[in-house]
C-alpha cells in the first residue's frame, strides 16, 4: 500500500491503471475511520483491481461555528486499517495543497443543497461536492462508493455525477449500526454516556416508522408526528428535523405510495446525528431494502 500526498502524482500512477483496463474503486473519507467506513472499503477492495481511499478532513464542508478543528482524527489507526484491508493506495493531501492561495471555484447542486440538512448547515453541501469534484478528477475511478448513512449527500453527489458527466459509477452501500441499532459515526464518541442511551431513539423512531408504514399506515403528517412524540420522549434529544421524501429531489411527499426515504436530524447538546430508512415500494434495485 502506498501513501500519496501529492494529487499529480497519483493522478499520473492511476491514469496507467487506467490505461491498462484496470477498474480503480474510490472510497473517499475524513478518516476517524470505523465499520461503517470499512464496509466501502472491504467492497471497493474485493469489487476493483485497485482500491483507492481518500482522508482529508475538508474545510470548506464545516461551517464556522461547526466542529472542524476538534473533529476526531486519527490518521497512523486509518492507514494501518487501510493497509489490513488491502487498499493500494491512501491518498492524504492537505489543505494548502487542495486549497492553495487564490482558489476561488465551488461546484454546487442547486435546489438539493439547500434542503433537509443544507437548511441547518449552508454551504455544507457546497463543500462537499466541491471536494468530491476534485477528488473525482484526481483519482478517475470506475466506481466510487458511497454511505446510505449520508443519502442526502449520495443524492446531491449522484446528481453532480450525472449533471457534470463525470465517468463514473455511483455505488452506495446500507448504513452499519451498532448493536442497539445507532448508526456508526465519527461524531458519536463527542456523546457523554446518557446522550449515547438516548440516541438510540433515532433508530427506534425509524424502526416505528417502518412498522407503522407495514400496519398500512400512509399519511406522512401522522408517521411523522408519532416519530416526533416518540423521540421527544427522551430529555436530551432536541429534534433538527423529520421528512419523508422522495428519492431523487428530496421533497417531501404527502403519501407514503412510492419508494421514499424517511430522515432525521437530532441534536444530543452539540452533537448532532443524522440517520434514515428507505422504504422501498418499488424494490428500487439501487438501494437497499426496508
Ligand atoms: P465521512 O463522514 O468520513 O464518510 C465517508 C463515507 O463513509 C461516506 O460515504 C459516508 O456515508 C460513509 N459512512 C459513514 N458512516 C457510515 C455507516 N455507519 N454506514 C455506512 N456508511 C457510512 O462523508 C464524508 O466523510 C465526507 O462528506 C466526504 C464524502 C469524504 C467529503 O469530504
Amino acid at each position: 500500500m502506498k501513501v500519496i500526498h501529492n494529487p499529480q502524482k497519483l493522478n499520473i500512477i492511476l491514469k496507467e491503471t487506467s490505461r491498462q483496463k484496470k477498474s480503480i474503486g474510490f472510497v473517499p473519507t475524513m478518516g476517524a475511520l470505523h465499520l461503517g467506513h470499512l464496509s466501502l472499503i472491504k467492497m471497493a477492495v474485493k469489487e476493483n483491481n485497485t482500491a483507492v481511499v481518500s482522508i482529508f478532513v475538508n474545510p470548506t464542508q464545516f461551517g464556522p461555528k461547526e466542529d472542524f478543528k476538534k473533529y476526531p482524527r486519527s490518521l497512523k489507526k486509518d492507514i494501518a486499517f487501510c493497509r489490513t484491508l488491502g487498499v493500494d493506495f491512501v491518498f492524504l493531501p492537505d489543505n494548502k495543497i487542495m486549497y492553495p492561495h487564490g482558489y476561488s471555484t465551488f461546484v454546487n447542486v442547486e435546489g438539493l443543497s439547500s434542503l433537509l440538512c443544507g437548511a441547518s448547515r449552508p454551504g455544507h453541501f457546497r463543500g462537499v461536492t466541491t471536494i468530491v469534484a476534485k477528488l473525482l478528477n484526481i483519482v478517475a475511478p470506475s466506481v466510487i462508493y458511497l454511505g446510505q448513512k449520508d443519502a442526502q449527500q449520495a443524492i446531491i453527489i449522484k446528481r453532480m455525477v450525472a449533471d457534470l458527466n463525470f465517468p463514473v459509477r455511483v455505488k452506495i452501500i446500507p448504513i452499519v449500526r451498532q448493536e442497539d441499532g445507532l448508526a456508526l459515526s465519527s461524531r458519536n464518541i463527542y456523546l457523554n454516556k446518557e446522550q449515547r442511551a438516548d440516541a438510540v431513539v433515532l433508530s427506534k423512531s425509524l424502526s416505528l416508522a417502518r412498522s407503522l408504514f407495514k400496519g398500512g399506515a400512509r399519511d406522512s403528517s401522522r408517521v411523522i408526528d408519532r416519530m416526533r412524540q416518540f423521540i421527544n420522549k427522551k430529555k436530551q434529544a432536541r429534534i433538527d428535523y423529520i421528512s419523508i421524501v422522495d428519492l431523487e429531489k428530496l421533497r417531501a411527499i404527502k403519501k407514503i405510495d412510492q419508494s421514499c426515504l424517511i430522515v432525521l436530524a437530532v441534536k444530543f447538546g452539540n452533537t448532532r446525528l443524522i440517520d434514515n430508512i428507505i422504504i422501498n415500494t418499488l424494490r428500487n434495485k439501487n438501494y437497499a431494502a426496508v
